[in-house]
């Protein structure tokens, strides 16, 4: 294909209802040359844009070392990586991982800047962003996330879930395509937790963020679109939080406890609840709740 027609294709895919962002074939990943089990073995998947996809699995199933080579932070050793339609390889490393923004899971291990502002600001830096732009994003940013008042604040002397909305406007900052979360809400209490999934809802609007969040909590992958298990370096589910969870047996053969609402609605039903079937959020099984005790 030429590069006009491409370019063609391109711009009519972005118009279209959607275009894939991420594309993954045939991925395969060790650690150390002739393994006895691949980390990763043939993982293919593709993420559309605007899409949020939930990555689940137990420990050690192979997801932040999916992460790392979707940020182009480990080679593959087969398979490739496309991002927004381009191959990753290591001459456009640099440039494709403008297109990704990574929050990880310790909130300290992500500061660079001295106040919040400069550490927002870190990022556009060292892309060379004129100042005058500069001072606008991390200003919108930090609005973003609820957080422009600290500004002027040491890092050091944040909340956990203060800190983590901090490292999203970094990466918010910089405009990326995709968000990958890897555990970003897991060493946070339920409140952090909430104020961080409040701002990944927002900004996902906002900025038609295609959002990949790798979680060990079953709650916060249920509000994904899409979910993803992986076990001992496979894809083995690729479906929806909504259908995965109403299947409790394959739940507990990939390794994964129940989200608490699945495990009460279950007993509840046991003890002849009247319940609508298949997957309940929190909510809308407390909503149920309430309903059948008014009447
Ligand atoms: N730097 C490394 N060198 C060698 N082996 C590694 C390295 N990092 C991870 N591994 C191994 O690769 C496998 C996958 O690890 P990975 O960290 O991707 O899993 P994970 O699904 O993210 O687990 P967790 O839920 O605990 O974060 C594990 O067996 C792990 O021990
Ligand atoms: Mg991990």
């Amino acid at each position: 294909m030429d590069r006009k027609t491409a370019h063609a294709c391109c711009f009519f895919d972005r118009i279209g209802a959607m275009t894939k962002i991420l594309e993954i074939s045939g991925l395969q990943y060790e650690y150390e040359k002739e393994q006895d089990i691949l980390t990763l073995d043939n993982i293919s998947f593709s993420v559309e844009s605007g899409e949020w996809l939930a990555v689940v699995g137990q420990n050690g199933s192979g997801k932040s070392t999916m992460a790392r080579l979707i940020d182009g932070l480990l080679e593959a050793k087969s398979g490739t990586v496309r991002i927004d339609g381009e191959s990753l390889t290591s001459e456009n490393v640099w440039d494709l991982r403008r297109k990704i923004g990574m929050v990880f899971q310790n909130p300290d291990n992500q500061f660079v800047g001295a106040t919040v502002e400069d550490d927002v600001a870190f990022g556009l830096e060292n892309q060379g962003i004129p100042r005058d732009e500069m001072l606008v994003r991390v200003e919108e940013a930090l609005k973003q996330v609820n957080m422009l008042d600290f500004k002027t604040k040491e890092p050091a002397r944040l909340s956990g879930g203060q800190k983590q909305r901090v490292a999203i406007a970094g990466v918010i900052a910089q405009r990326p395509e995709i968000i990958i979360l890897d555990e970003a809400t897991s060493m946070l209490d339920p409140t952090g937790r909430d104020e961080i999934m409040a701002v990944i809802h927002d900004i996902k609007k906002k900025y038609n963020l295609t959002v990949l969040s790798i979680t060990h909590d079953l709650e916060e992958a249920s509000q994904a679109d899409r979910i993803m298990v992986l076990q001992k370096g496979e894809l083995v589910q690729d479906t929806t939080p909504m259908k995965l969870f109403s299947e409790q047996e394959n739940l507990i053969d990939f390794g994964l406890d129940l989200p608490f609402s699945s495990a009460l609605a279950h007993d509840l039903r046991k003890r002849d609840f009247k319940l609508p079937s298949g997957y309940l959020t929190e909510d809308e099984l407390v909503e149920v709740l309430l309903q059948n005790n008014l009447k």
